[in-house]
């Protein structure tokens, strides 16, 4: 296991590679789910960096997506991008998945947007549907903050009573009704994956009260405020969960739905960041 002071190192250097490339200070973070890549186009005079470039950075494992992180500006504010985030179900241990939010709060984010494609458990729900995230149950039974604090980065018991900022909630609550979009707010669980979950196991979870499932964004969001920036969340609702409908459920299925909302969940993203 690396020591406490090698995280630190690490996590200086890679942030110092990327400041090398874009001297700026990105303000807000975002981290893209499954088919949502395209968020990337928003971004505007983009240094695009290959994750493989940037030092004790994790590289994909997903055949064609390296992995790119972008910098640039969104609607005037600087923000830095991950295209392509990192999973357990890959691999990767907790605390490699959310490596890159420590680099970006080195680089000097406080604002993480973090997105990602989820199955519906509440039946009110319906495929295509946006989902802003105010709260998670973290079912994965991992936690990035095990093991010494590094009390550089935070504390070592980190309040989690309002994960998700009410204040940017209200934010994207406030565009989506200017807009006219429709959106759902509730409980995102996540869960390790890479199997779907049994129709049982779905019921288990609307009991425990989730509304959405996914494999993604717990961990990010842990470490995120432990170092004390402020989260807002989305999922698509790619698909209902298991045991909803009579069908199979299957990955091209997710990525046909976020394939179709992409231009209104764009346009929600445009119009929340520059009022966050
Ligand atoms: N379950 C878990 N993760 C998911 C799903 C699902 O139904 N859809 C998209 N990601």
């Amino acid at each position: 296991m690396t020591d406490q002071h090698s995280i630190v190192q690490n996590i200086k250097e890679a942030a110092a590679y990327i400041h090398a490339q874009y001297e700026a200070k990105p303000e807000i973070g975002l981290i893209l789910g499954s088919g949502l890549g395209v968020i990337a186009e928003l971004v505007e005079n983009a240094v695009t960096i290959s994750y493989g470039d940037i030092p004790h950075f994790p590289v994909s494992t997903v055949e064609g997506h390296a992995g790119e992180l972008l910098l640039g500006t969104v609607g005037g504010r600087h923000v830095v991008l991950m295209k392509g985030r990192f999973h357990m179900y890959e691999g990767y241990g907790v605390d490699t998945v959310s490596f890159p939010v420590r680099v970006m709060k080195e680089l000097g984010v406080g604002k993480l947007l973090v997105t990602n494609a989820a199955g519906g458990i509440n039946t009110s729900y319906e495929a295509g549907d946006l989902m802003l995230i105010k709260d998670h149950i973290n079912f994965t039974f991992r936690n990035p903050l095990i093991g010494p604090n590094l009390s550089e980065l935070g504390v070592r018991f980190p309040d989690m009573s309002e994960a998700y900022s009410k204040r940017m909630r209200e934010v994207a609550k406030a565009v989506a009704a200017e807009q006219g979009v429709k959106l759902q707010e509730g409980i995102y669980i996540g869960l390790l994956g890479p199997t779907y979950e049994t129709p049982a196991e779905i019921r288990m979870m609307r009991t425990l009260g989730a509304d959405a499932v996914g494999m993604s964004t717990v961990s990010e969001v842990i470490v995120a405020r432990h170092a004390g920036m402020e989260v807002l969340g989305f999922s698509c609702i790619s698909n209902m969960a298991s045991g909803i409908l009579d069908q199979p459920l299957s990955h091209e299925e997710v990525m046909e739905t976020t394939e179709r909302v992409k231009q209104t969940f764009l346009q929600l993203i445009l119009g929340i960041l520059p009022r966050l």
